[in-house]
């Protein structure tokens, strides 16, 4: 097998493959596997559609490789060489599938508490709104409006749910609101996904931070209506 014609593009091949996993991170944020594969097999495709733009030109470049794969007319050296591609192959790809599917023990890596502790300040905090039926009322009105997008009618499944993951929390879940205390709420409420303490992390969460929107006295009131769509009530210490 003359190795002329193919020296360039596996040079072409092998330089774009460090430049891309060594030389890009000089610049940029490290490329992930996939990325640089993809851009690997695109520089593959292109080298192909050139190499076999003409007769002439395929014959010269897929000639020696056919060649040298069905071993006509091969000599000792060469032909311990093919045998030797011809059980590596298979080998190869036997351990890139065994590795790429076996399971790990490594953690995965979105280890995140679901329901971290909230800071200090709202732990011990009780709603000082009265729980009478007119406030619950203004509460579920309040929810309705601001709420309701994302959280529907208490189940997570209003109109603005569906392109959220994590999806909106569903209040009538036994583990959401029914487990959680008034002031955890109160918290997630006027804190919203940006305030989740770093255990809650890594996540892209799209609850909004009513701080600015809401008074503190409306949204105790949200947190009554809350609960009393979803039929549940809050954990308390009694
Ligand atoms: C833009 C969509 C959106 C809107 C609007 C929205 N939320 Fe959320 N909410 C989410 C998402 C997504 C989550 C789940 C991720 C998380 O907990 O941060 C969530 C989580 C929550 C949780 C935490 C539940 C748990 O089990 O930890 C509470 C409480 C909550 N929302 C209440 C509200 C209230 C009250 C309003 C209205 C004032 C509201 N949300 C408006 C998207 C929204």
């Amino acid at each position: 097998m003359k190795g002329g014609i193919h020296l360039k593009p596996a040079l072409l091949m092998v330089g774009l493959y460090i430049f891309f996993k060594f030389g890009m991170p000089l610049f940029t944020a490290p490329l992930p596997a996939s990325l640089i594969m993809l851009y690997l097999m695109l520089t593959f495709s292109g080298i192909m559609i050139f190499m076999t733009l003409s007769g002439t030109s395929m014959e010269s470049f897929l000639g020696p490789i056919f060649r040298f794969i069905s071993g006509d007319g091969q000599d000792g050296t060469m032909k311990m060489a093919r045998l030797a591609v011809l059980a590596l192959f298979p080998l190869l790809v036997g351990w890139q599938t065994y590795t790429s599917t076996a399971s790990s023990t490594a953690p995965p890596a979105e280890n995140r508490t679901v329901h971290p502790a909230p800071p200090g300040e709202f732990a011990a905090m009780s709603n000082p709104v009265p729980n009478t039926p007119e406030n619950v009322m203004q509460g579920k009105g309040l929810y309705a409006a601001y709420c309701s997008p994302c959280h529907g009618l208490f189940d997570g499944k209003g109109p603005a749910s569906r392109g959220f993951n994590p999806p909106p929390a569903n209040f009538k879940d036994p583990t959401t609101i029914a487990m959680l205390q008034e002031s955890y709420l109160f918290w997630r409420i006027k804190k919203g996904g940006v305030g989740l303490s770093v255990e809650g992390m890594p996540w892209k969460s799209a609850m909004p931070r009513w701080e600015f929107e809401l008074k503190d006295e409306q949204i105790w009131k949200i947190i009554m209506g809350e609960y009393d769509g979803a039929g549940q009530k809050p954990r308390t210490w009694e």
